[in-house]
């Protein structure tokens, strides 16, 4: 098998796994495992995809924002701001992270469902280019603070269209049961826009939505810029108010395994201009400057990570379990999702996958797995095990469970490595001890 998930690997005359022509079994060595490497050059394509699609189907004043969720560290906002993009950030933390690394804070969209006094107040200082609005309470603590600080803060109110796509619920969002953003069906999202436009502290901007994640299927994404369009319109006929953005969230799925579909993100981009441009006509309203909000789509593919395998326990008639020094603590997606992944042992990368086992994390916990079922090329200690398409939501959600240091993140940019996020120490572990 020489034909992987991700179209930047492939294999050497060694017979090893190659990510943008590096010997991958060659950097295990070097950098030590569990290893993330990421290829900045596709990290950068994708970028460029996104920001030529929505320039050519929206107008140049569309901007995609990276989801920080999937991936927040200094050097990939480094690599946002050289790509022209702007950010989404949903935490202080991830405010904090941005603006260390230099980018610019108005090019940044604060979300949240349950923002503090204490995070409006930081992000306000920062100079966050907008506030993604979540309820009523929000409304008033931004104006508050906001006028306080003698300042008239962009808003985007975040709307719940009532859509329900195809994808794991823990990631679906745009139902009116969610707990995001005010539902167009139960009159809350007219309630808290005509809040909004009373508020002095506050510049209404817009609205913005997210329907989910992982979603393959176009027509949900369709189908909730049309409710938004729509309701720009409705809302224009009731307060006069005409919305200048719009945010579209992200939520593009991403092949993680070769039974899943490729999904043709600027095929995607042109289908949702087409149909916001047509009810814009038809109600006689502007199209708005449209924001989306890709994170998985941007990383996912660009990443993988490798491991050592320790143990090879077959359980007569049962089970075979292949044990890697990480786990759950560097990709917990498996045991939150039971997401798919594709595994290769990278220094037999051409042989034929006819074993099926299970990959095992390190941690003290059953339910620590990577993948069940999966067919690889037999492993004996000390191979190299390569999981793809790790980039996204994998060292955004890594923890220190079993105190297990997080692994570095080696980014690879034309054909060379370098260190973008060093391995956690054991004396990174007791910092926080008293
Ligand atoms: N915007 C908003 C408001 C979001 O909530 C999300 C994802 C995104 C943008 C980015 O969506 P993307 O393009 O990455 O699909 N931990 C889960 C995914 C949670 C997604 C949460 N929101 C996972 O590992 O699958």
């Amino acid at each position: 098998m020489t034909d992987f998930v991700m179209d930047s690997c492939s294999v050497n005359e060694k017979g090893h796994l190659t990510l943008q022509g590096l010997d991958t079994v060659e950097l295990a060595k070097e950098y030590g495992t569990p290893l993330m490497l990421m290829d900045e050059n596709k990290i950068r394509s994708i970028c460029r995809l996104y920001k030529s699609s929505m320039a050519e189907s929206f107008g140049q004043d569309s901007v995609p924002l990276f989801a920080s969720k999937a991936l927040s560290f200094k050097g990939i906002y480094r690599i946002m701001a050289e790509e022209g993009l702007g950010c989404d950030a949903v935490s202080p933390g991830e405010l904090y992270t941005i603006n260390a690394s230099g980018f610019d804070m108005g090019k940044v969209v604060f979300h949240g469902n349950n923002k503090t006094d204490e995070d409006i107040r930081y992000a306000l200082e920062l100079g966050v280019g907008r506030f993604v609005v979540d309820n009523t309470e929000e409304l008033e603590a931004v104006n508050r603070i906001a006028s306080e600080l003698g300042k008239r803060q962009k808003v985007l109110l975040r709307i719940t269209p009532g859509i329900d796509p195809h994808t794991h619920k823990a990631v679906a969002t745009g139902r009116v049961d969610s707990k995001f953003g005010s539902a167009i069906a139960t009159g809350m999202a007219e309630s808290i826009t005509r809040a909004a436009l009373e508020c002095k502290g506050v510049e209404l901007t817009g609205f913005h939505c997210h329907i989910g994640s992982q979603i393959f299927e176009i027509q949900p994404f369709v189908d909730a810029a049309s409710i938004m369009m729509e309701y720009i319109s409705d809302i224009k006929s009731k307060t006069g108010f005409i919305a200048s953005e719009l945010n579209l969230g992200g939520g593009f799925g991403v092949r993680y395994v070769k039974e899943h579909p490729h999904f043709d993100y600027a095929g995607a981009i042109a289908e949702l201009a087409c149909a916001m441009k047509k009810i814009a006509e038809g109600h006689g309203i502007p199209l708005p400057a449209v924001m989306m909000e890709p994170g998985r789509s941007i990383v996912a593919a660009a990443g993988l990570t490798l491991y050592t395998v320790g143990s090879v326990k077959e359980i007569p008639d049962m089970k075979n379990y292949v044990s890697i020094d990480g786990g759950m603590t560097d990709n917990p997606r498996y045991a939150l999702y039971q997401s798919q992944y594709e595994a290769v042992v990278a220094n037999r990368a051409a042989e034929k996958a006819e074993y099926v086992c299970s990959i095992a994390g390190r941690c003290c916990e059953s339910g620590d797995l990577i993948a069940e079922n999966i067919r690889l090329r037999k492993p004996v200690k000390g191979d190299i095990l390569a999981v793809l398409v790790t980039g996204a939501y994998n060292y955004s959600m890594a923890s220190n469970y079993n105190r297990i240091p997080r692994p570095p993140i080696v980014m690879i940019k034309d054909g060379k490595p370098y260190v973008a996020v060093r391995r956690e120490s054991f004396e990174d572990l007791v910092r926080n001890d008293m």
